[in-house]
């Protein structure tokens, strides 16, 4: 539980250096809540407080299905871009816009599994054979196809960052509650989580714009593959 507070490095070992810490700092300075750069002389005089397993089995998993689901996202535009860019070219510059974005999350979610020494999902072959399939198939069906997919899947991941920033709060709030400074990586998590669900609702958005709910069958198709994201969500959360 919480009150198990400990200084040892070992306690926050490999894993957002601190989430939070008491603020007594003997050097006046404790009201530095959320920077960043805290030097590592102030921090050893600080008793940290340790994850629990709960806490940070949730942020492994949710990491792994973070990476694996922008991996999945820059391989759908991946695949869908080139049949409906032939038909309808004038959408060249929006696919390039998402895919770039898409691009972007990957790397970022790259960058916080190796950082943090989170295992990747290991059905990362599953994924990329089944969302280069899905881009293929709904940018062949045409742009209302394509439109629906993205609606369907951002949807979904709209939910799902949502999910994760309200945990992500909920652990922020009870740790200031009980008088801790939260560490300055941990709030950098959740404007980064904040930030790229914006751009995933941006995506929902240009798709509706561009006629997602005139695909044939809309029903069938967005339901097919919100389910299959929920699917695939719940698995790379655990494997
Ligand atoms: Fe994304
Ligand atoms: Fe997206």
């Amino acid at each position: 539980m919480h009150a198990n507070i400990s200084t040892s490095p070992a306690a926050a070992r490999g894993f957002l250096q601190w989430a939070a810490c008491n603020k007594t700092t003997g050097s006046g300075s404790g009201s530095g809540s959320g920077s960043s750069t805290y030097n590592e002389g102030r921090t050893q005089s600080k008793k940290r407080i340790p994850l629990t397993v709960a806490q940070r089995e949730f942020l492994s998993s949710a990491l792994r299905v973070n990476q694996a689901g922008e991996l999945a996202a820059t391989l759908i535009y991946t695949a869908q871009t080139p049949p409906v860019v032939s038909r309808e070219p004038h959408l060249r510059p929006l696919m390039r816009h998402m895919y770039e974005q898409e691009a972007a999350h990957f790397s970022t979610f790259n960058a916080l599994i190796a950082k943090h020494r989170v295992r990747p999902t290991a059905l990362y072959p599953v994924w990329s054979l089944l969302a280069s399939g899905l881009g293929w198939t709904t940018g062949v069906m045409g742009r209302e196809a394509a439109m629906a997919c993205t609606e369907a899947v951002e949807t979904e991941i709209g939910d799902h960052y949502n999910a994760q920033i309200r945990r992500l709060l909920e652990m922020v709030t009870e740790w200031e509650t009980q008088g801790y400074d939260v560490g300055g990586e941990f709030k950098d998590l959740v404007v980064t989580l904040r930030r790229i669900r914006d751009e995933e609702l941006e995506h929902l958005d240009h798709a509706v714009e561009h006629d997602a709910k005139k695909a044939e069958p809309y029903w069938l198709l967005t339901g097919v593959i919100r389910a299959g994201c929920r699917g695939a969500i719940w698995v790379s959360e655990r494997v």
